[in-house]
């Protein structure tokens, strides 16, 4: 029936209505019907009573009835179209579309759904609170505006408040939100805010409540989340508002926007580029320092990892060149942290590229290249090699079989050589695909999820009657310790591929990146790289 308003009743559903010898449904939503709906021909009952409201209209459908089922919005989004499917699924059932909640209120607020979306609902009476959460959790990370449905009621008010922690932990409080109660029914409400304020505001069953990504922006009122339009076709200022003055200002608006956001001076804000462990730490390292820092991570995988999100919270999804210009630009930090894996040579250039393109420094920062233990028989052991070319020769050379324990870009290289290579990837649908579509046979790929232990490493090294472990130079922090040990334990080789050329600049610790940073602060514009 839509939201409530007959007049946004679609012709086919009142069609269905008027032809219908009974309709059945919640007695509220019957009556705001009127005489679609007049009492000789109405089944009315009242909340919870759905199964039993299901049951009555097969029931009197077997009777032969032609029998019309009302939910409000649309009766296939949290309505009774699939219920009354699953209670006889033999019934000759005729789902009508309808205008869902989400659809309406996001017509009353602008244009908030403009891109990719995700709807949800906080009811946990048929979905357990656990699974509620993680689906929000989920959601939330992954930057889609989102609608919530059923949002709160007195006894769920804390799951409310605990789905919003979580939105509050991976987008930042300064991020727009909105509600609406009511939606084309008597006592429409509205509201838009931040996701800050949205703990402070009431709300209840009949509101529908919006939270909107970090490219949902407030445009002369209305709520707007951006698809890109402007960045591919439209002058900065021409999707704002018309004339330069009129730019400048919106600028100036958005720049004191980002600082109440990030609660902090342009100064004190750092953005981190890295889904590694090594970034990780760094974050930790610099928010103790009294650094304000936002994190950016290339994978969900990358996310997950991520305990405690930093204060400017987590932006999830690769980004390219403009992309990640656009975050700076939105955020404004004093510099840009490149702290990407030490073979992401894409990565490290995209940062090069947009943090020129904001007028921003750069700071690169890696863990330390590892070295085999002196003393222990560790350099007999380990092999450098500096490409795979020269390692896939040796292997070769000498009739080794390798493991290979090196992500899914390296391992087309392996193929096709006369090798009989194994390898392990994250567990992840990417990497098992990359990994069968480089040519790697299923019965020797490994998918697994760190962290591994050496005797496991150990064990797969011998499963797949390996004698060469396969590494890249990631350092003490990404396991080398662990794969040596490995390698010991399977009595193998450890081969592994050094780093590809890094700047001249690298900072290996926290400490020394801190002080670069505070001296930075002090003298912005100095160049020192
Ligand atoms: C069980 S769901 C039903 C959804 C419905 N089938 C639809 O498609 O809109 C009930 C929730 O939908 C939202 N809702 C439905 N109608 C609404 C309205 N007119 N105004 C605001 N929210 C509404 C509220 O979040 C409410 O708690």
């Amino acid at each position: 029936m839509g939201p409530g308003d007959l007049a946004l009743l679609t012709p086919e559903a009142r069609e269905a209505l008027e032809r219908a010898d009974v309709v059945v449904g919640y007695r509220p939503y019957l009556e705001l019907l009127g005489d679609l709906a007049p009492p000789e021909r109405r089944e009315g009952s009242g909340m919870k009573r759905e199964v039993e409201r299901c049951r009555r209209a097969l029931e009197l459908h077997r009777q032969g009835r032609r029998v019309a089922v009302v939910s409000s919005g649309d009766a296939g989004i949290y309505g009774m179209a699939g219920l009354l499917i699953e209670l006889d699924p033999t019934a000759e059932v005729q789902v009508i579309p309808g205008i869902t909640a989400c659809q309406a209120a996001a017509a009353r607020l602008g244009a908030p759904l403009m891109n990719d979306f995700a709807v949800l609902s906080l009811s946990d009476l048929l979905t357990p609170r656990e699974e509620v959460l993680r689906r929000v959790e989920a959601v939330a990370a992954a930057d889609l505006v989102t609608c919530l449905y059923n949002p709160s009621s007195r006894r769920r008010r804390p799951l409310f408040e605990q789905a919003l922690a979580a939105f509050l932990r991976h987008r930042g409080p300064g991020t727009r939100v909105a509600w609406v109660r009511n939606v084309y029914r008597q006592g429409e409400e509205s509201w838009i805010g931040t996701l800050g304020e949205l703990p402070e505001q009431e709300i209840d069953m009949w509101t529908l409540v919006l939270i909107g990504s970090k490219n949902t922006e407030l445009l002369g009122g209305s709520l707007v989340t951006r698809r890109g339009y402007r960045e591919k076709y439209l002058e900065p200022a021409e999707s704002v508002s018309s004339g330069a003055a009129a730019a400048a200002e919106a600028d100036a608006e958005a720049d004191a926007e980002a600082d109440a956001e990030a609660g902090t001076a342009p100064n004190d804000r750092l953005y981190v580029l890295g889904g590694t462990g090594f970034a990780r730490h760094l974050t930790e390292e610099l928010e103790t320092a009294g650094w304000w820092v936002r994190l950016s991570v290339a994978s969900e995988l990358g996310a997950r990892e991520v305990e405690t999100p930093p204060g400017g919270g987590v932006h999830v999804g690769g980004l390219d060149a403009e992309g990640l210009a656009r975050e700076l630009e939105r955020w404004r930090p004093l510099a840009l942290v490149d702290a990407t894996h030490p073979y992401a040579e894409k990565a490290s250039a995209t940062a090069a590229e947009a943090a020129g393109r904001a007028g921003l420094r750069v700071l690169r920062a890696a863990r330390r290249p590892w070295r085999p233990p002196s003393g222990a028989d560790g350099s007999e052991r380990v092999r450098f090699y500096p490409n795979t070319e020269s390692l896939i020769r040796a292997l070769l050379e000498e009739g080794h079989v390798p493991f290979l324990t090196v992500g899914t870009k390296l391992l087309p290289d392996f193929i096709g050589r006369g090798l009989d290579p194994a390898a392990r990837v994250l567990a992840s649908p990417e990497s098992v695909a990359a990994a069968l579509g480089a040519g790697i046979p299923p019965e020797r790929l490994l998918a697994a999820y760190p962290p591994f232990d050496p005797e496991f490493t150990a064990a797969c090294v011998e499963r797949y009657g390996c004698d060469v472990l396969v590494s890249k130079e990631s350092g003490t922090e990404g396991g080398l310790d662990e794969k040596l040990t490995a390698a010991e334990l399977a009595n193998a080789r450890l081969a592994v591929l050094t780093r590809p050329p890094e700047p001249a600049v690298v900072y290996r610790e926290a400490g020394d990146l801190i002080e670069e940073l505070e001296r930075l602060k002090k003298q912005p514009n100095e160049e020192t790289r």
